[in-house]
């Protein structure tokens, strides 16, 4: 890193896969300027790697990296990237974030970190052992709404939190001609929707109520098979046709009952979530409904910019209030100047970007970690437990994570 005569700080930006996180993360970094001018921050887009070629050429050609590599070592052993961004598929994370960590870099990596608890526990190890700074992309947290939400919570508006319901429910494999990618082969993703969805839903969860203590899960898999899909073309969104059809190996829907932790901000409240990969109707609805003892809200992805809040128990005219997210509501005000307009997806990104960035140049650590993506993970690992046992199964706590506890 460096320090200008102006006194912004340089960051030497790696990238480690050009897929569709890895052209987001790059526009992120790029856009942050706009977003934060003020952030004294500037990312400086240095080395790519892909082992698609095209990939690799498209992160020079248009996301404006300086050089690009087939081989993810020649960014971890480039004296001029001081953090990376790990955007592989999950078989390639708990290797690719050790191996960063062991090269002194830090790392912000996608969800899930490896393919369950145990390769994530070995990147929380590496990373803490290195002194790196992590973080993970649990995207959905950023969302002002969500900010709002989280705050409401915590000064008790809604009451005692006594229930939650979420769900995860995306059409992104709806088709049965939807493409075998990665996703669908356990030794390259591991769980299915439970690590790909389930995690987001559950790292809303902890983040907005506090950690999760307990689960009793189901999974199904509603297509046994689909045709293959080669690695470094087209996303999972992909439709093939007339391929070779091949095994899906692990599920498209997961259902769990869980109970918080008693050192939650909701304490011992009770709740319900779901995701599936296969949904029709829901296009990217993810959702989360949170019940307390004087009110509720409701969240939905597929209408980023709403928190619909109850009016309260007792209130005149009971009921639900449309609440826009406006300036003031988490980092809103840092893209549009007014409530009505709205962020989008790519926004959320940008903030998880400067979040990352402000940790490793040692500000106020407001960025998810990996203790985050390690809680995640013992959760969905509890639920694989669970529905593989038919019986409840118990996640330990998890310290340093940034889920709402009581103070
Ligand atoms: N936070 C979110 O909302 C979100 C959304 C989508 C994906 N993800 C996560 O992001 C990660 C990547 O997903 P994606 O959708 O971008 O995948 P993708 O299939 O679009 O891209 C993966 C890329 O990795 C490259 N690759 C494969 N092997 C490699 C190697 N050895 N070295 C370097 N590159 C290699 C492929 O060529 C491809 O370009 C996954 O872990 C996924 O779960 C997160």
């Amino acid at each position: 890193m460096q320090t200008n005569e102006d006194g912004t700080i340089t960051v030497g930006i790696g990238l480690i896969s050009v897929g569709w996180m890895g052209q987001l993360h790059s526009r992120a970094y790029s856009n942050l300027r706009y977003a934060y001018p003020d952030l004294g921050i500037r990312p400086r887009l240095v080395h790519a790697a892909d082992t698609a070629p095209a990939r690799a050429q498209e992160a020079v050609d248009v996301l404006g990296y300086e050089r690009a590599s087939a081989d993810y070592h020649e960014v971890l052993n480039d004296p001029e990237v001081d953090v990376v961004s790990i955007c592989a598929p999950n078989f390639l994370h708990a290797e690719i974030a050790i191996a960063a960590a062991a090269a002194g870099k830090h790392f912000w990596i996608e969800k899930p970190v490896g393919r369950g608890e145990e390769e994530t526990r070995a990147v929380s190890t590496a990373a803490a052992e290195a002194g790196v700074v992590s973080s993970i992309g649990f995207n959905y947290r950023h969302a002002p709404a969500i900010e709002h939400l989280r705050t409401l919570i915590a000064t008790g508006e809604l009451g005692r939190i006594t229930n939650v319901r979420g769900h995860m429910f995306a059409d992104y494999s709806a088709d049965p001609r939807g493409a075998l990618s990665w996703r669908f082969i356990r030794n390259l993703a591991g769980s299915g929707v439970l690590g790909d969805l389930m995690g987001h839903l559950v790292d809303l969860v902890q983040y907005t109520l506090g950690p999760i203590a307990e689960v009793s899960a189901l999974t199904s898999t509603v297509y046994a098979e689909r045709a293959e899909l080669p690695m470094g073309s087209g996303t999972h969104f992909a439709v093939v046709e007339d391929g070779e059809m091949k095994p899906v190996e692990n599920e498209d829907y997961a259902g769990m009952l869980i109970r918080l932790s008693d050192d939650a901000i909701a304490a011992d409240a009770v709740g319900t979530l779901e995701a599936s990969r296969v949904a029709v109707g829901p296009r990217a609805s993810y959702g989360i409904e949170i019940y307390g003892t004087n009110g509720s809200a409701h969240w939905d992805f597929e209408r980023l910019n709403e928190l619909h809040v109850s009016s309260g128990l007792g209130a005149a005219h009971q009921g639900y209030t449309r609440v826009m997210a406006s300036p003031g509501m988490g980092d809103f005000g840092r893209f549009q100047p007014g409530a009505g307009t709205s962020m989008g997806y790519d926004d959320l990104k940008v903030i998880e970007a400067k979040k990352f960035l402000e940790a490793v140049v040692g500000r106020a650590a407001l960025n998810s970690n990996i203790q985050d993506a390690l809680s995640a993970a013992q959760v969905v690992s509890a639920a694989e437990r669970s529905a593989e046992d038919r019986q409840w199964a118990v996640s330990q706590p998890v310290a340093g994570t940034t889920a709402a506890v009581q103070a």
